[in-house]
């Protein structure tokens, strides 16, 4: 069913991708062969995404906890990005999509680096879609290094205390200049944040779905829009 044309796009939709291993686990597939379908469904979702009107889309792909995994799982990670990178230029460039990485990239091998760094130069000039990736991110971590940023500054005399207000703050965040996310997806449903963007989804209206991530496909996401629509978002007042 194509989406109700009176119904309000989420600005920014964020996404916990989760379920890769319990969907290969159902299969008697190896944990792997989870991820490498989940990333087949990253691929299709930013082209729905694009074509839908969504302007800012941010995917959880790995998080500062996840080097807690085995070797070879969080190896085979590192293989998927590496293929999934080069991919990744080909669909932002056919979709006008604009990819950016949060997170702190500096801990990935030269090569990922390297990769990150140019998916962010060749496709900063398109103006559809912004697709934001989360790798080596958390949440805990980005405030940490934001409050030492804004401590090193204040240290040689470029602000002082007393100007640090919400948004001078939220400047030295990895998600400086975009929207906070209005509509949190997580998938596999897991009713936790798992130290995802803790400063940005303030206000973030939450849909989980037992869909495991591979499954996760257009019809899901127009669900979750659908329950974005009948939320009343008082962001804390009266109305
Ligand atoms: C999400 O799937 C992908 C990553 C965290 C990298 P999981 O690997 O967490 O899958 P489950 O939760 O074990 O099923
Ligand atoms: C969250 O999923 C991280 C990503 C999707 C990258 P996890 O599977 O790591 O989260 P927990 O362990 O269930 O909280
Ligand atoms: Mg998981």
């Amino acid at each position: 069913m194509a989406l109700e044309e009176n119904l309000v796009i989420p600005q920014h939709v964020a996404l916990i991708l989760d379920g890769n291993g319990r969907w290969a686990k159902k299969r008697g597939l190896p944990r792997t062969m989870g991820h490498k379908e989940g990333c087949v469904t990253v691929e299709k979702t930013v082209e729905t995404a694009a074509r839908m009107g969504i302007k800012y889309l941010t995917v959880y792909g790995f998080s500062t906890e996840n080097w807690k995994r085995s070797a070879e799982e969080v190896g085979a990670l590192m293989q998927l990005f590496r293929y999934y990178m080069v991919r990744l230029l080909k669909v932002a460039s056919a979709n006008n999509v604009r990819v950016k990485m949060i997170g702190d990239r500096t801990r990935f091998d030269k090569d990922i680096i390297e990769g990150i760094n140019r998916l962010e130069r060749e496709t900063k000039d398109n103006t559809g879609l912004t697709f934001v990736i989360a790798v080596n991110y958390g949440g805990r971590d980005e405030i940490r290094r934001a409050a030492a940023k804004l401590a090193a500054d204040c240290a040689q005399g470029k602000c002082t205390p007393d100007q640090v207000d919400e948004a001078l703050f939220a400047s030295y965040l990895d998600t400086a200049d975009m929207p906070d996310p209005d509509l949190l997806i997580r998938t596999s449903g897991e009713l936790r944040l798992s130290n995802y963007l803790l400063w940005q989804l303030a206000y973030t209206e939450i849909v989980v779905t037992d869909c495991l991530w591979p499954d996760f496909d257009q019809e899901e996401l127009e669900r979750a829009i659908r329950q974005y629509n009948k939320r009343d978002r008082r962001f804390g007042g009266v109305k």
